[in-house]
């Protein structure tokens, strides 16, 4: 197993490093696109409990059996838990769920990859408009002037048919990723993620203000966390799950890679609770941008996928700076979808360099490449293949082209299921002391954390991927 890319010769310089990097493979389209979008589809308020409560008891003592299955077992998601498996003594077959992580990862890049081409395809329309409303000397115009609403919906309708320019986009953005991945930890990922989570902090704080003063922020936070518990429906609940598991980057094999390079004197406690507040509150603060916009322009906040695309703008075009805004905005979107894909690639080539000892770029250039190809599907399933249906005889799928169903089957499926054997394997199989003296827990908060992870988890988990599926059975 070659270590030379593993913590030691090139791991995270110092704990802030970590951090960040966790915190920006947590933090991505998840927040600032997947979740507003779910969040309003399913009616708000009670979604947004619903998923914080699944962060809460679910997600969060699950960010830490992650990082510590990284850091004892030091290498890519499967050969660590193989390891943690063999140290305590059971059967290194649980390596499988190390292993549908590092799949999960796989089939979330093929479609990121696509709606991350998207960000940059606005990142450049808001910005040329912008310049060009700032050399016409106005500035702080609304976006778009020169367009009716209708003219700026029609720019994604527009774009979603154009299928050579989704694919160059998407090729641009696995470009950008596989470039980064290819220079390592320290000089690639590391360096990637010091300068791009603070820009997306400042990004987000100023544009969350410019909503509070422009748009209807009461709207918002009415929409946001008055719960109407009649709308949470079993579907609602299997996607707030699946949601929370996606947006903190688990079971998918980023925390336990990256625990993999934590140095031993790191509390992972603490760390884990860090990474857990930072994601959801930027999920949180991502609605209360987005939201006030939204409903200030009458919009729907039910629009589904396209709402930051298709509804923002729209919104953008009637407030003041809107053009400069904008352009920030998607800026904004662009640096967290980065740094999570980023993350997206880093676990499955870790995976890659050890089990066929190839060199770090070889991996990431094919492993990138391979999503590229399967990526073009999902770019396609937007216009020439949209008829298209993988999984016709499952009902949940059965209407999906091949995007939607393999962002449906990771989220809804496969991440419960990894997440449900994680918490099986460090809730019972495990060594009791080895896991211990990981956490560096003891007394009450020990007892708690294993309780959450060794009963709460399965059973939720398991209850909830149940009843997603075949919601006829609680009729
Ligand atoms: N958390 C990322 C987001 O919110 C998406 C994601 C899921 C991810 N699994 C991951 C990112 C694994 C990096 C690694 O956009």
């Amino acid at each position: 197993m070659a270590t030379a890319t593993q913590a030691g010769a090139d791991g995270w310089t110092s704990r802030t490093a970590f951090i960040l990097a966790a915190i920006g493979a947590a933090v991505g389209l998840g927040n600032v696109w997947r979740f507003p979008t779910l969040a309003g589809e399913n009616g708000g308020g009670a979604f947004v409990v619903f998923y914080i409560g699944c962060v809460i008891l679910i997600g969060l003592p699950l960010v830490l059996s992650e990082i510590l299955i990284g850091r004892h077992g030091r290498s890519d998601a499967m050969h660590s838990v193989e390891k943690v498996a063999s140290d305590s003594g059971v059967s290194r077959g649980w390596g499988l769920f190390g292993g549908t992580g590092i799949l999960a990862a796989f089939l979330i890049m093929t479609f990121y990859s696509v709606v991350a081409g998207w960000v940059i395809y606005y990142i450049g329309v808001m910005g040329w408009d912008f310049v060009a409303a700032f050399f016409s000397g106005a500035p702080f115009a609304g976006a778009l002037a020169a367009e009716n609403p209708d003219q700026i919906s029609s720019r994604m309708t527009d774009l979603f048919a154009n299928w050579p320019l989704l694919l160059v986009l998407h090729a641009m953005f696995m470009v950008a990723t596989i470039w980064i991945v290819a220079r390592g930890v320290q000089s690639g990922i590391e360096k990637a993620a010091t300068y791009l989570m603070p820009a997306f902090f400042v990004l987000l704080i100023l544009i969350t203000i410019y909503g509070a003063f422009t748009g209807n922020f009461a709207e918002a936070v009415a929409f946001m966390f008055n719960p109407d518990f009649s709308k949470l429906t079993a579907s609602a609940m299997n996607q707030a799950l699946g949601q929370a598991l996606f947006s903190m980057s688990l079971a998918s094999a980023a925390l336990i890679t990256y625990g993999a390079y934590v140095s031993r004197e790191t509390k992972l406690a603490p760390t884990a609770v860090m990474i857990a507040a930072a994601d959801t509150g930027v999920a949180i603060i991502a609605g209360l941008m987005i939201f006030p916009i939204v409903f200030a322009a009458g919009l729907d906040a039910a629009a589904g996928p396209t709402l930051v695309f298709q509804s923002l703008p729209i919104a953008f075009h009637t407030m003041p700076g809107g053009a400069l805004v904008g352009f920030l905005f998607f800026i904004l979107i662009f640096f967290a979808a980065l740094t999570s894909s980023i993350s997206l690639l880093e676990g499955v080539v870790s995976w890659c360099i050890n089990k066929f000892g190839m060199a770090r770029a070889t991996a990431a250039w094919g492993v990138g490449g391979l999503m590229f190809v399967i990526g073009i599907g999902c770019a396609l399933s937007l216009n020439v293949w949209s008829e298209f249906r993988l999984l016709p005889f499952i009902p949940n799928f059965a209407d999906n082209n091949l995007m939607d169903t393999i962002d449906g089957f990771t989220g809804q499926v496969l991440l419960p299921v990894t997440a449900l054997l994680t918490s099986i394997f460090v809730g019972w199989r495990a060594d009791r002391q080895l896991v211990m003296a990981e956490t560096g827990l003891s007394g009450g908060m020990f007892t708690l954390w294993r309780f959450l992870v060794a009963w709460l988890c399965p059973i939720a988990v398991g209850l909830i991927l149940v009843f997603g599926l075949f919601p006829a059975l609680l009729a």
